[in-house]
């Protein structure tokens, strides 16, 4: 018995000590923690149980006999995220590279598969080389399993990414189907085809960062959803993230004690939106002040920032908030605004998660890019998104709501439950110069005093739609409501919605446009 105990001590100590010193001091040389270090700091002090530190691979060529380690450079496991259960992998770069071979490839597929089980979140923190190159397609074979698992669980558990090293080739394709993705500024990147490729095929030369880097997947391609200057910030977002979130798609997101009045007023409000309609504000400015405590936790922060989506707490319970940003693009809606706002609402449909929409909208962006861009299929995706979503969704036009647009921003007709809007609310097919140009073309090009006639009907058309009075006289709008009350506004009306069921037809799934 003693012999058995002191093999397996051994044998987990080998695995604790993973690639060994010089390695893990080249990873902290290079700003990186460990995997171990990780978990750490993610999970609630001490509560990390790890599964399969014992595993070993079975690759018996190019010397790999040899080079045998516990655990296989994957740490898999599962512990506790402020109290609640989750999974968690992280992929150790100090052994292997910490590249996928077919064992580490078990292991994560049986933590995904506890995970589904069970009904908890999965993380995984990747830092590695890709596929095991000794192992070819047994370790490919790993990925695709991975995959499968991934795909499953999307929508019925969250699933997190952290990149905290080399993401690339296929390998990209797991975190890219799980929910959220974070990446650490400088030591992260991620690609599918890495610079030294792509100088041989397009004879474009990249570093490494600009092609995949934390800045490059946040502002740019919106691949990514969170940036961090460490592995430690990377960890502590993750942990905020949760204390809005799920356990699964049939349990409720964690509700949490304020002392932010309910019915707390903001006389700034009022005054919030420019008297001149076509001067911009600041939308996080709105938000800030309605939500619990003035707390906002923003995702994609900085990609299409024309539409601002984020967390936040209304009355203690979590909602997720999706805002067109009129300091940026005017809030117009286009191809990346369309599908950042697609892909949130999707999420906490998902997820049980209430939406709360703050609308200020002139339109679509205008333009060839947009439309051979694909504005047409791109745009329906958020159309598509709000109307499938059968949450609590509560919208608030604080100015504009023009076009398709007002159509697509949580509208009434898209089953949205409770509709206010401000009174500086404009809600009309277009504004009323465009308007104008339009309908009284003729008129206006017989008038004498073109200017005069322009006016006239610019002010009739102003007086009778840049209001939101018509929609509001076809119910469309269930109130117009005073700004500095929003907030109040907001809760009893979340609170009404506490027990709503709303279904979809029977179908095995809709067919979105991708
Ligand atoms: C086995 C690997 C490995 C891999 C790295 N290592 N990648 N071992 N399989 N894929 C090992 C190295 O041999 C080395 O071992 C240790 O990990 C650290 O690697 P270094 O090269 O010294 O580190 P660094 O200079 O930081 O460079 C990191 C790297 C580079 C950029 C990731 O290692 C690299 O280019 N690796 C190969 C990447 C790759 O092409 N992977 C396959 C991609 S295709 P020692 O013993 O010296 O410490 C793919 C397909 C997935 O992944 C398909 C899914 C569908």
């Amino acid at each position: 018995m003693k012999d058995r105990m002191d093999e397996v001590l051994r044998r987990k100590a080998a695995a604790l000590a993973g690639g060994g010193a010089e390695r893990a001091a080249r990873q902290h040389a290079e700003g990186k923690l460990t995997a171990r270090e990780r978990i750490e700091l993610l999970l609630d002090e001490g509560t990390f149980e790890e599964m399969d530190a014992l595993v070993r691979h079975r690759c018996q060529e190019f010397g790999m006999s040899e080079q045998v380690i516990d655990g296989d450079g994957f740490v898999t496991g599962y512990g506790l995220i402020h109290g609640r259960l989750a999974y968690v992998y992280a992929q150790d770069f100090t052994v292997f590279g910490g590249s996928l071979s077919e064992a580490n490839a078990r292991k994560i597929v049986k933590i995904m598969d506890l995970a589904l089980k069970n009904g908890a979140p999965v993380i995984g923190l990747n830092d590695s080389g890709g596929a095991r190159i000794q192992e070819g397609v047994v370790s490919l074979g790993g990925y695709a399993d991975i995959f499968l698992r991934n795909t499953l669980a999307s929508g019925v558990v969250p699933q997190i990414s952290a990149i905290m090293g080399p993401c690339a080739g296929g390998a990209v394709y797991s975190p890219a189907i799980t929910d959220f993705i974070f990446m650490v500024a400088g030591s992260s990147y991620m690609f599918v085809t890495g610079p030294d490729v792509i100088k041989t095929v397009t004879h474009e030369e990249v570093t490494k960062e600009e092609l995949g880097g934390a800045q490059t997947h946040n502002n740019v391609s919106g691949v990514a959803h969170f940036q961090a200057p460490n592995d430690g910030a990377c960890l502590r977002q993750i942990r905020r993230l949760f204390t809005y979130i799920p356990q699964n798609n049939t349990d409720e997101a964690p509700r949490r004690a304020t002392n932010d009045p309910v019915d707390r007023e903001d006389a700034a409000l009022d005054h919030i939106v420019p008297l001149e309609s076509n001067q911009p504000y600041n939308i996080k400015d709105v938000i800030h002040r309605v939500v619990d405590d003035g707390e906002f936790f923003e995702v994609q922060e900085h990609y299409a920032r024309n539409i601002v989506v984020g967390f936040a707490h209304l009355d203690g319970r979590p909602v997720g908030v999706v805002a067109n940003q009129p300091a940026h693009l005017a809030g117009c809606l286009d191809i990346d605004s369309s599908v950042k706002g697609a892909r949130f609402v999707r999420f906490c449909d998902a997820f049980n998660i209430p939406i709360v929409t703050f609308e200020d909208v002139p339109g679509f962006l205008p333009g060839t890019g947009q439309e051979f861009g694909g504005i047409i299929r791109q745009g329906a995706k958020l159309l598509y998104a709000y109307a499938e979503a059968t949450v609590p969704k509560i919208t608030v036009i604080t100015r504009k709501a023009y076009g398709g647009a007002y159509c697509v921003m949580g509208s009434k007709h898209l089953r949205t439950d409770v509709n206010y809007a401000w009174p500086t609310a404009e809600i009309a097919v277009m504004g009323a110069e465009g308007a104008v140009n339009i309908v009284y073309r003729r008129e206006l090009a017989a008038a004498e005093d073109k200017e005069a006639v322009r006016k006239a009907k610019t002010d009739e058309f102003n007086n009778r739609f840049a209001s939101p009075f018509v929609a509001a006289e076809n119910g469309f709008i269930d109130d117009v409501i005073v700004p500095r009350e929003t907030r109040g506004k907001l809760i009893r009306a979340l609170r009404m919605l506490e027990n709503k069921v709303d279904t979809m037809p029977r179908k095995k799934h809709g067919n979105i446009p991708l």
